[in-house]
């Protein structure tokens, strides 16, 4: 299969993230880069084909981000989208001005002409606008496609060049035709081959981990029993073998049988080198009397990184240090400042690879979340680890209210396990972003069998989100709720109530701490 790129231009649109999904999904691989890139710079990358994206920026204005014009003269395949149609069209000469009024959701199209990028879409069909500006003239050489009731030019394509201008969001799930342009976009007008998939990325990124550590260098890898950790080192597995050495600092924070799961999975099942390191002690001294979430969040951060790196050293000589960064982590500082790319370092681990002088290795940084679980899944991994609802860094300190103790992490663990294996159970573990169990540091009055008791809550937190940033309560059904609490409450000694928490976020955040 021949190696194609699409290259995404960011000008900062909300959606731009969506429209690299999109074309994965399409089957072609794409990257996002800062719209301000250097033509040389994009020319080094080799795309097959451009996207311009849409933009909160005016065109017209000052200091708005606008492509280098050199990419114009390489006669590209080309797909501007919102503002990538204004600044386009501004560059090549055309008009753009302030909309009479500014558009933002559905609006009816009407074709004006025949497009390859129409192929199969009805002559009117609906999609999805936000824009305050409009092309007021387009440069010669240019046509118009499509208008709709308030704008003159909402689609156009140039003459002779496979360039092709949407005013409307095609990558949004409003666009109805929106996958269909896309595609069209993608096979009519640039041709591309297509076939691009996790597999295929897969033989890729292990190709790279390969050719960047070459045959003598080693890794090192925390693992952290979540999702990323796991596929991160056993794709290094994969590149590297007995070159590769997994630490996974048990500080007692996890949930309940996560340390063993996963020693048992990649270290006993797939023959990972693992070092567990049993921290727990060492944790529950840091934390002893710290009621302060941040003061929390911090004794933890630095002791996990004082263990790490105590372990690492013992392991003997280590060059490259795997971690799981994501995409979403890698793109957010570019496409807000339209420029150079900050990456942010691993919360575990910060500061760590400057001080061992260790390279790091990011295999997942083109990668979204459901990608990643994919990922996992093309290398074999069992699902009920690659569907792992997200688990906090700090993990069950900033689910106990105030300080933390021994016997309260227990019952935590024990109402959690409870909780999530029900919601399993009822088919409902999939259909919800997070749950887990908080303990409350109150006790309340109840009756158990004809004694009094005085013992903690447990609240119930499950929430539906994206990516974490919002997010809203999901709506459990009644009587999964009352099996989790009934089962808690008897099961859990120590436990006599049990509250579910309904509030979204903002103005609550999904953690309690
Ligand atoms: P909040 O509580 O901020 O959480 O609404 C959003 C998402 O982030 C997770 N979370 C963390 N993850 N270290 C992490 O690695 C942390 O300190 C941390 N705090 C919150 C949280 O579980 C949720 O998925």
């Amino acid at each position: 299969m021949a190696r194609e790129l699409v290259l995404i231009l960011d000008f900062g649109s909300q959606y731009t993230q969506l429209i690299a999904r999109r074309v994965r999904e399409l089957g072609v691989f794409s990257e996002i880069v800062p719209g301000t890139m250097p033509a040389a710079e994009i020319a080094r990358r080799r795309p097959d084909a451009l996207i311009l994206s849409g933009s909160p920026a005016s065109g017209y204005r000052a200091a708005a981000p606008l492509p280098d014009p050199e990419i114009y003269g390489w006669k590209k395949p080309l797909l501007g989208i919102c503002y990538g149609f204004q600044a386009t069209v501004q560059l090549m000469g055309g008009e753009v001005e302030k909309a009479p009024r500014a558009e933002y959701g559905m609006a009816s199209f009407v074709l004006d002409g025949k497009s390859p990028l129409f192929a199969g879409v009805p002559g009117r069909f609906r999609a999805w606008m936000s824009h305050g500006d409009e092309v007021a003239s387009l440069p010669a050489g240019w046509r118009r496609v499509a208008h709709t009731s308030n704008c003159r030019f909402a689609a156009a394509a140039h003459a002779k060049l496979p360039f092709h201008l949407i005013q409307f969001h095609p990558e949004v799930v409003h666009s109805p035709y929106g996958r269909q342009v896309l595609a069209n976009f993608l096979f009519k007008v640039a041709k591309l081959e297509g076939g691009w998939s996790m597999k295929s990325f897969l033989r890729a990124a292990i190709a790279d981990i390969r050719a960047k550590v070459g045959p003598g260098g080693h890794i090192l890898c925390g693992l952290s029993g979540g999702v990323d950790s796991s596929v991160v080192a056993t794709l290094c597995h994969r590149a590297v073998g007995k070159r590769l050495t997994c630490v996974m600092v048990n500080h007692g924070l996890l949930r309940e049988g996560e340390a063993e799961e996963v020693a048992r999975e990649l270290g006993a099942r797939r023959g990972l080198r693992l070092e567990v390191v049993d921290a727990r002690r060492r944790f529950l001294d840091r934390l002893a009397g710290v009621g302060d979430p941040e003061q929390k969040r911090r004794n933890i951060g630095e002791e996990f990184i004082r263990v790490f790196e105590e372990e690492a050293r013992k392991i003997g000589p280590v060059e490259y240090l795997a971690q799981g960064t994501l995409y979403p982590d890698v793109i957010e500082s570019a496409s807000a400042g339209f420029g150079s790319q900050v990456i942010k370092t691993h919360h575990n681990v910060g500061g760590l690879p400057e001080r061992m002088q260790l390279r790091l290795i990011e295999p997942l940084r083109l990668l979204f979340k459901d990608e990643v679980r994919e990922l996992g899944r093309a290398l074999g991994l069992p699902d009920h680890l690659v569907d792992r609802h997200p688990f906090p860094g700090p993990g069950l300190a900033v689910r106990i209210l105030g300080p933390v103790v021994e016997h309260d992490l227990d019952l935590l663990r024990r109402a959690d396990a409870i909780f999530i294996e029900e919601l399993r159970r009822a088919r409902w573990y999939g259909r919800t972003w997070q749950a887990f169990a908080v303990l409350l540091p109150v006790s309340t009055v109840g009756v158990k069998g004809d004694e009094r008791s005085y013992e903690k809550v447990i609240a119930l937190r499950a929430v539906n989100s994206q990516d974490g940033m919002t997010a809203d309560w999901t709506r459990l059904p009644p009587g999964l709720i009352a099996r989790v609490s009934s089962r808690i409450v008897n099961e859990v000694r120590g436990i006599n109530r049990v509250v579910m928490d309904c509030t979204s976020k903002p103005p609550a955040t999904i953690e309690w701490e």
